[in-house]
């Protein structure tokens, strides 16, 4: 592998990884490791910005490590951890806020869309913050490359200008890190809402493939997917966003590409679709799905995993934060 560190993460807010954060950022992450110095993170401290149960949280973060291994991430050859695990994260993250202008974090589009629909002042200053935490997450190791999805690309150029604002006011300390955004992957949209993203967040899950359910499940789900009523198969976002998104679901999980699976299904109908989408899903979730199972078995060991990736981490962060120490006169 080259020495070129990438950083990626995903939040412990759900039990189960949905069907876009395995095909948009977790199928991407096992590749990378065969060309980079990879650091991947359950971003626990992330997840508690909205309010979270301690139980539900200690169990959906190893869920969430669980899911990585078996998604591809090789904790022998990445560094796999658990970002609260690493006090780094957080006293960098402190000395970021101090160099972000109130008017800056002000400008961050997640946190408007975040706060949009709750009474002003009901959210918590962490949410206010994340993207500061972030961008200590990227800078504690020295990445120079970060795979994103394009709702991050605004947190990773605030982490970007915070690098830069750092040398220049204290000399130079902090790696700018570059990023790349994924746009050969679809935006996985809602099954039943193909308008809207699928997300963890949604208000019901018929819509979301969960990479923890039953197989059934996701069939049935498939199956219901909302289309459309001219019964023909075409690619056309604006105009099919149903059977799009499941040509999309389809081509991603099997490789085919867009021009193939139009060619195999001219003439049928969406049933036929939905079936072989439905089988595409299963053949693609089917192993990654049962590793998990077998790591979440065994907790001890996921933890032993866990702390030694800790470990890792620790070795690779403290110097960063002893530099940035130094650089600011502490
Ligand atoms: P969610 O929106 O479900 O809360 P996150 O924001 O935690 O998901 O995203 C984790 C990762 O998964 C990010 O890299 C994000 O870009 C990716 N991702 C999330 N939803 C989708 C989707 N519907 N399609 C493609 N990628 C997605
Ligand atoms: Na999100």
């Amino acid at each position: 592998p080259s020495s070129v560190r990438v950083f990626s993460g995903m939040q412990p807010t759900s039990d189960s990884l949905h069907l876009g954060n395995y095909l948009g950022a977790l199928a991407q992450w096992g590749p990378l490791q065969d060309d980079h110095e990879a650091v991947f993170s359950v971003v626990d401290l992330h997840a508690v910005t909205l309010p979270m149960d301690p139980a539900v949280l200690r169990e959906r973060t190893r869920r969430t490590a669980a899911q990585y291994i078996a998604g591809g991430v090789d904790p022998e050859r990445s560094t796999l951890f658990v970002q609260s695990h690493v006090p780094e994260h957080s006293e960098l993250a402190w000395l970021l806020n101090c160099l972000t202008g109130f008017g800056e974090a002000s400008r961050m589009t997640q946190f408007k869309d975040k706060t949009a629909k709750q009474e002003a002042g009901a959210a918590s200053v962490g949410l206010f913050t994340y993207p500061m935490l972030m961008a200590a997450d990227i800078l504690l190791y020295d990445t120079a490359l970060v795979p994103v999805g394009d709702d991050q690309v605004q947190h990773v150029e605030l982490t970007r200008d915070l690098a830069q604002r750092f040398n220049h006011r204290f000399g130079d300390t902090l790696v700018v890190p570059e990023y790349r955004v994924n746009s050969s992957t679809a935006r996985i949209m809602d099954l039943q809402d193909p308008t809207s993203k699928m997300s963890k967040s949604a208000a019901t899950d018929k819509g979301v493939i969960w990479l923890l359910e039953d197989a059934k499940r996701s069939a049935k789900k498939i199956r219901s997917a909302v289309t459309d009523n001219d019964g023909v198969i075409a690619h056309d976002r604006e105009a099919k966003p149903g059977v799009t998104n499941l040509l999309d679901i389809h081509s991603a999980a099997t490789g085919e590409s867009i021009d193939q699976l139009l060619e195999r299904f001219e003439g049928q109908g969406y049933g036929a679709l939905k079936v072989s989408t439905a089988e595409a899903v299963d053949a693609l979730l089917a192993p990654a799905r049962e590793k998990a199972d077998e790591l979440l078995a065994d907790p001890a060991e996921l933890d032993r995993v866990l702390a030694r990736g800790a470990e890792r981490a620790r070795e690779m962060a403290a110097p960063t934060l002893a530099r940035v120490r130094e650089a600011m006169g502490f």
